[in-house]
């Protein structure tokens, strides 16, 4: 089961609270989230009782580092306990340090662009590593990095709101060595720990499946967003192709070796149509092409999609894990399904040689979606935002038979 920080803890400041408030997203302010940073061990026990055996959070900087270099000793405590509770219970611990949000004072003293950002960054991780103890034998240090690093420094939609390759470069160098330093720090701290991240994959399909144009466009979007990307933390080197005229060149020896797994964040499919009117090179967007219905927040449900993607990346010769996937279904109308046929992929996958070892779940509850704010709603539980209560979605069924069955 997985959750982050942001999305359910609530009073947490920091740069997307900044963002929320200058009137940069859609749905209004994260606030008190759904309380999770008073309720953590009663979620945990919520996982737990629908059958989870393992819970997927992570840290939140700007709790643990609120001013630059001084340590909350406090919030890493708060987090010590749950994971206490999680072992406790035969719960796995698995800790993300970086899921999208950075303190206040990181984007104006040490931003991803300038190189002071990685010894920041793994003092951060050597920081709670420290704290957390052995009870933590699972990192996916980074949540989804490209997705931050596009929408921060390409497309402006996130903090720190830049749309400018040059500083995408730079940041993207900086993430890599800031995630090849903390695998360091956590190894030295915690030599049993086992360390990843959790990148985001996507399925891409041509718009039109004979256009030549578009289906040149899928393979390339395919290549730099699942592969390309990935591959540095493999071979320490990167060349990156963002058409029509970005290119991403650089090598870190550091970053071969920093990953003992790969998580897979998987959700949905994008189609691609060349020229672009709206988008300059290409548009994409989703379609409902398998017939299942789209989601709540318009995402294709595509399962068929999920395990070529699996055994692709298998071909790196890591252990895979599946450290996200899920969907928007207020009404819980294809969250059932949604769930046998994605494990079902995971399944037939494993059974072509890929080495997945787990899958959680996005998400145990309803939460704070980002620049959508509360619509979505991802959780096996609804939550009642004024009394933080949480009940069960039918589908909560399904999870727990799946889970019989499987663990
Ligand atoms: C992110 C989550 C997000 C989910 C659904 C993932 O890419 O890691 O934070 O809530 O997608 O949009």
């Amino acid at each position: 089961m997985a959750v982050s920080h942001y999305q359910v803890e609530g009073d947490d400041p920091c740069d997307f609270t900044e963002w929320e408030a200058a009137g940069r997203t859609n749905g209004g302010a994260c606030g008190a989230a759904v309380g999770s940073w008073e309720r953590y061990e009663e979620d945990v026990d919520l996982a737990l009782s629908i059958g989870a055996n393992a819970f997927r959070f992570s840290v939140s900087w700007s709790r643990v580092e609120r001013e630059r270099g001084r340590f909350d000793d406090a919030a890493l405590a708060r987090y010590r306990r749950l994971v206490d509770h999680c072992v406790r219970l035969g719960v796995t611990p698995v800790v993300t340090l970086l899921h999208y949000t950075h303190p206040v004072w990181f984007h104006r003293e040490t931003p991803w662009t300038d190189r002071a950002s990685v010894p920041a960054f793994a003092r951060f991780a050597r920081r709670v590593a420290e704290a957390l103890g052995d009870g933590v034998r699972v990192y996916t240090v980074l949540n989804e990095p490209l997705v931050m690093l596009l929408g921060g420094f390409l497309d402006g939609q996130i903090p720190p709101g830049l749309a400018d390759p040059r500083a995408l470069g730079l940041a993207l160098g900086n993430v890599y060595a800031a995630h090849a330093e903390a695998a360091n720090e956590i190894r030295d701290v915690s030599s049993a720990a086992a360390v990843g991240l959790a990148h985001n994959v996507m399925a891409f399909a041509p718009e039109r499946p004979r256009n030549p144009l578009d289906r040149l466009l899928a393979r390339i979007a395919h290549g730099f967003y699942n592969r390309d990307f990935l591959e540095a933390f493999l071979t320490g080197r990167w060349d990156l192709y963002l058409p029509p005229f970005t290119r991403l060149r650089g090598r870190n020896p550091d970053l071969a070796g920093s990953l003992d797994f790969i998580g897979v964040n998987y959700y949905s499919r994008l189609h691609l149509r060349f020229p672009g009117r709206l988008r300059g090179v290409a548009d994409f967007g989703y379609r409902d092409r398998t017939g299942r219905g789209l989601t709540d927040n318009g995402w294709e449900i595509v399962p068929e999609d999920f395990e070529p993607l699996l055994v692709e990346l298998s071909g790196y010769g890591l252990p895979l894990l599946v450290s996200e996937n899920g969907l928007a279904d207020a009404a819980d109308r294809h969250r059932a399904r949604f769930l046998e046929e994605h494990v079902a992929a995971v399944l037939r996958a494993n059974a072509q040689g890929a080495n997945v070892s787990g899958y959680f779940h996005w998400s145990l509850v309803d939460n704070f979606e980002w620049l959508d704010g509360y619509g979505p709603k991802f959780g096996l539980f609804a939550v009642d935002r004024q009394t933080m209560k949480r009940s069960p979605r039918p589908s909560a069924e399904a999870f727990t038979a799946l889970a019989r069955r499987f663990i």
